[in-house]
């Protein structure tokens, strides 16, 4: 299956389109009102937009909002399921990755024998 979009002008059912805008890490990527995030990203030909722990790519999945596949950052919020949330004019899109050099660091490791180390019990 290709992600591609009917244009109104051949769509049987004829329906009346009003575009959208929205930004993809900070690319004006061109939608429909109606689709889900994932929706307008796949019919502007992308893919995958996330990468997980192992480094490969991800984008949608399941479609139906069960396998996380799709996160995005909308307006700061993390962990949104782009095939679960219709795209809004002005949408500020983030992508998101699990790998670990974009996981934040972790706290240092405790060290029993240092006298300030952070959980260390006095
Ligand atoms: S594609 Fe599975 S939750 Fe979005």
């Amino acid at each position: 299956m290709t992600p591609r979009r009917v244009r109104a002008e051949s769509d049987a059912v004829g329906r009346q389109d009003r575009p959208l805008r929205i930004t993809v890490d900070g690319e004006c990527v061109d939608g429909i009102e109606g689709q889900t995030l994932a929706g307008v990203l796949l019919a502007a030909g992308r893919l995958s937009w996330r990468q997980a722990r192992s480094g490969a790519p991800r984008g949608v999945f399941c479609g139906i909002g069960v396998c996380f596949d799709c996160l995005v950052t909308v307006g700061g919020e993390r962990d949104v399921r782009a095939c679960r949330r219709r795209a809004r004019p002005g949408d500020v899109v983030t992508t998101q990755s699990r790998t670990p050099a974009s996981e934040p660091a972790s706290e240092p490791p405790i060290d029993p024998h240092k006298p300030n180390s952070p959980g260390r019990e006095s």
